[in-house]
């Protein structure tokens, strides 16, 4: 009876130990962006994360806002922006955090983020 009890509490630490075995995710490493000290463009830079991520649904008379190039700056700028609290903006929040639909990539929202920050140029 003693030897059966020892037996499983073995068991059970084992299974306790096993249990606790963590698998780390590491972030994506972001890489510092760079612009040679120019702004970030919202044209040549922001535009296209969108056409490429985002306007399969987010187009002209489907889902609000629309991000296609013509008409994404006047869409999110200022609704969907906080300029107070840049990383608090919708803008970059949705594609960046929670289960939304598409995510960007850590490089892609920190553009968005950097762009948000210099006071979102229409460049
Ligand atoms: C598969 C379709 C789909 C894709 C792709 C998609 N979205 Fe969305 N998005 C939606 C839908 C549907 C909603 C409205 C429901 C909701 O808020 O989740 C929405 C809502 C939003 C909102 C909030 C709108 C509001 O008025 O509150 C933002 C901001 C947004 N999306 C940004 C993006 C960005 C940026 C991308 C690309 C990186 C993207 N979405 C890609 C479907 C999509």
């Amino acid at each position: 009876m003693k030897k059966r009890s020892i037996f499983l509490l073995l068991i059970i630490f084992s299974l306790l130990t096993v249990g606790c075995k963590y698998d780390f995710i590491l972030p994506e490493e972001v890489p510092p962006i760079d612009n040679g000290g120019d702004p970030i463009s919202f044209s040549s830079q922001i535009a296209p994360i969108f056409a490429e991520k985002c306007i399969s649904c987010h187009k002209p008379g489907s889902t609000s806002p629309d991000l296609t190039a013509t008409n994404a700056y006047t869409q999110i700028v200022p609704k969907y922006i906080n300029a107070t609290t840049p990383a608090s903006s919708k803008i970059y929040t949705y594609p960046t955090s929670g289960t939304h639909y598409a995510k960007v990539t850590a490089t892609q929202a920190a553009l968005i983020l950097k762009w948000i920050q210099e006071g979102t140029k229409n460049n």
